[in-house]
């Protein structure tokens, strides 16, 4: 066995062995949650890849169960790639992207009433793209019931025009009929063929609708309703991860039109294909992959590769925009508490790998807030958050180019805007290991950072010129106690 990774995360859930990508078939039944994932066990690389699966009552400790897809001989015979989890009439039903021959197709697998066993369909259930369409890429599924039909979107890119969704209909999941694309080309003021924004391609895409407030409704799209309707999607531009965006307008059972696209996750490509599910509660929970960014030697040297972002709880603000934090389950992992809430104003020390990190601060013009993490007493190794007001909102930065001394990982650093809720600034950070997830007024900014240093350990917040920090509380996270993940099986 080799030796443990000091970076790889504790109470974010990883695979049990080699590699893992997106979440897929994500959903609760009979109050359990079921993670499916993208999967290679035989090694820390993306090929041939299956579909993982773990189970938990409470979203953060987990159970491994038994692969759920392997490749076959048939249409995934080169991978299972992405997909989702339908109930058909109470049999569990996975839709996924086949590989074979170099392209995905929709495939379909039916599961047993305890979803550990899967068997797959011979033949795919959709045999080609559209042929009307030049089509760059065509894979990725949401699936839903609407007025009394099942409607499937595939994710895919018209050649020369950006990404777009294929919408389909059928009334046995295993026959499928083409109703065109869900978006094409300019939608109104949205550009989609932007590459650099909004991708050549939508992968992972996501549709449903909400409505707004902190405890809106949510649920599958639904054309005859006025709700507004969100497609998260995740841009790929020409085999480049770019960032997973949300497309916010109405649907009418045909088309949507886009009002307007934010960025979902200021993090980009370390908050990767998220897909979400509307759990019993009926809230909308979303988990991304958290992408590395340790290139490939120094990946294979330790032998494993990617983890889940934490659960997250969206809701669709009063003000339009999604925002998202933690499910509150993640309170229960809190241990001792490293910060009392007083005699904070011009900042705090604390040190640690593994910690739950709150404040509220308030900002004026020309103040600053900086947050250093993973700091060493020299400064060798230091990640900063900074917030600056800007306008009505924030700035937001994390600065990586110190954050290892490594040269084999990604050191650019991630900016954004946060749109003003009030004048009051309310940031949770949650750091494991190589895991930074900061939310600031319910925007994530999600990354990964690879200290080199054991003493790499310390944090501190401090506010400058018209800035103060109002609030600071802090907790050590116990490890959510995950099943042993061994890193060469
Ligand atoms: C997104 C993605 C999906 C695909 C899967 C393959 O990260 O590329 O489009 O289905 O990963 O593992």
């Amino acid at each position: 066995r080799a030796q443990a990774d000091p970076l790889r995360p504790a109470y974010h859930f990883t695979s049990p062995a080699g590699w893992l990508n997106d979440p897929n078939g994500v959903g609760q039944r009979d109050g359990i949650y079921h993670l499916f994932y993208q999967y290679n066990p035989s090694g820390p690389f993306h090929d041939r890849i299956h579909w993982g699966h773990a189970v938990s009552r409470d979203l953060l400790h987990w159970s491994d169960r038994p692969i759920a897809l392997t490749p076959g001989d048939g249409p995934d015979a080169e991978g299972c790639w992405s997909g989702v989890l339908v109930d058909d009439g109470g049999t569990p039903t996975i839709v996924y992207s086949g590989r074979a021959d170099g392209r995905e197709l929709p495939c379909l697998a039916v599961g047993s009433a305890d979803l550990d066993t899967w068997v797959t369909l011979e033949q795919p259930i959709i045999t080609a793209p559209p042929a009307e369409y030049d089509i760059t890429e065509y894979r990725d599924h949401c699936v839903w019931r609407e007025n009394g039909h099942w409607r499937q979107l595939v994710g895919s890119g018209i050649a020369g025009r950006g990404g777009t969704a294929f919408l389909y209909e059928s009334e046995d999941l295993r026959t499928w009929t083409e109703l065109g694309p869900l978006t094409v080309g300019d939608a109104g003021d949205v550009r989609l063929d932007d590459p650099e924004w909004t991708g050549t391609m939508w992968e992972c895409v996501d549709f449903f609708r909400m409505t707004r407030g902190d405890d809106g409704l949510t649920g599958p799209p639904d054309g005859t309703s006025d709700d507004e309707h969100l497609l998260i999607f995740s841009a790929w531009h020409e085999g480049h991860t770019l960032h997973p965006l949300v497309a916010v307008g109405s649907y009418d059972g045909q088309r949507f039109v886009i009002d307007r696209i934010q960025r979902l996750d200021l993090g980009g490509r370390h908050a990767y294909a998220p897909q979400t599910f509307r759990d019993e509660a009926g809230r909308r929970v979303l988990w991304s992959w958290m992408q590395e960014g340790r290139d490939d030697a120094a990946t294979a040297a330790v032998g494993w590769s990617g983890a889940m972002t934490v659960p997250r709880r969206l809701w669709l603000d009063d003000d339009g925009v999604l925002r998202s934090e933690p499910v509150p389950e993640l309170t229960t992992l809190r241990g001792e508490q490293l910060l009392p809430a007083d005699e904070v104003s011009s900042g705090v020390d604390l040190a640690g790998v593994d910690l739950d990190i709150e404040f509220t601060a308030t900002i004026d013009a020309g103040g600053r807030v900086d947050v250093v993490l993973f700091a060493t007493a020299d400064g060798a190794e230091r990640t900063v958050l900074e917030l600056r007001r800007d306008g009505d909102g924030l700035r937001v930065k994390l600065d990586r180019s110190r954050s290892t001394l490594s040269t084999s990982c990604d050191t650019s650093s991630h900016a954004g805007a946060v749109p003003a809720t009030d004048p009051t600034a309310r940031v949770r950070i949650l750091l494991d290991r190589s895991s930074v997830e900061v939310f600031v007024d319910g925007i994530a900014l999600t990354t990964r950072v690879y200290p080199t240093r054991t003493d790499a350990r310390q944090i501190s917040i401090s506010a400058t010129g018209p800035a103060r920090l109002d609030t600071a509380r802090a907790w050590r996270l116990d490890d959510a106690e995950q099943p042993e993940r061994v890193l060469h099986p």
